[in-house]
């Protein structure tokens, strides 16, 4: 129920109808009893600068940036943090009790803490790190990885070109190999996180033998449709800790939950199974 003191934020797509973000912005509502509301807002690339401009004028907190408008969504607004101006993408737009719209990205902040959460023996430090595709959520999870203090990031990508491209981009501890070499990219490594479309419903399984990994490297696919991908079923069989896709979705949208309506809420087991449920 909406009263006339309800804060409202939202998510802004293109489609937006696959977005999991309204239930679950709507369960943290819920659980902590906030006058609050979260709706989805399907804008057309066209009218994104309308649509952004108008959040101000119709009083909303902020909002979510969805698919395909991250890129776009920077340019839009009046400040960027320097994380989300690295990334080259926003995700969280919030507008200042000035109206001024301040962009930042928290895909790189959900994916870290979600790995935390589950596997809390993994250090940053330790050893090398293996990322598997060079699309928009390499590039968070990379900007993440290189500030988290990893001393080195092997970058491998279908098209190496890509990746040469975003290594340049980003500069740092990040080495790119090619696809052919992936396998002799597990080596010594302390975590392996596929960022590419593969193990997908629907997709072709990812192509990547494990045997030259360690077996404490942890793995993380960041695919959450289905929760446990071929990749994710064949490292633990070997053994590895594992990490599912779902909770960096969950993580990512702390620091929007907390910017709008004050209060950094929990990733708990209910809201797995509340974002889970709702398979729209
Ligand atoms: P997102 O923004 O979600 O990361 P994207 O920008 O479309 O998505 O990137 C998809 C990633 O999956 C890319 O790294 C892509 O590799 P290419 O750059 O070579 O296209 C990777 N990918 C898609 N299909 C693949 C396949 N069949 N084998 C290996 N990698 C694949």
């Amino acid at each position: 129920m909406t009263t006339g003191a309800t804060r409202t934020a939202g998510v802004i797509g293109w489609p937006v109808r696959h977005s999991r973000s309204p239930q679950l912005h709507g369960h943290w509502l819920a659980r902590y009893g906030i006058d609050g509301a979260y709706v989805p807002l399907a804008v057309r690339p066209e009218m994104l600068p309308t649509a952004v401009r108008g959040l101000a004028a119709l009083d909303f907190a902020g909002v979510n940036v969805t698919v395909p408008h991250k890129e776009a969504a920077l340019t839009l607004a009046d400040s960027v943090d320097p994380t989300a101006a690295r990334i080259g993408a926003a995700n969280l737009l919030v507008v200042g009790d000035n109206g001024l719209i301040a962009a930042s990205n928290t895909d790189g902040f959900g994916f870290l803490a979600h790995l935390r959460d589950t596997v809390a023996a993994w250090t940053p430090a330790d050893r090398p790190v293996t990322v598997i595709g060079a699309g928009g959520s390499s590039r968070a999870i990379l900007v993440a990885l290189a500030d988290a203090g990893v001393p080195e990031i092997r970058l491998v990508n279908r098209t190496v070109s890509r990746a040469e491209q975003l290594a340049r981009d980003l500069g740092g501890p990040i080495r790119t190999l090619d696809w052919a070499d992936r396998a002799g990219a597990l080596q010594d490594v302390s975590l392996i996180v596929n960022t590419t479309t593969q193990g997908m419903a629907g997709q072709e399984p990812l192509d990547l033998p494990l045997e030259t990994a360690p077996v404490d490297a942890v793995v993380y696919d960041i695919v959450y449709v289905p929760l446990e991908t071929p990749l994710l079923g064949a490292a633990r069989a070997r053994g590895h800790p594992v990490v599912d896709g779902l909770g960096m979705l969950l993580h990512q949208a702390r620091p929007s939950f907390a910017a709008w309506f004050g209060i950094d809420p929990v990733v708990d087991e209910a809201l797995r199974i509340a974002v889970l449920a709702d398979r729209g």
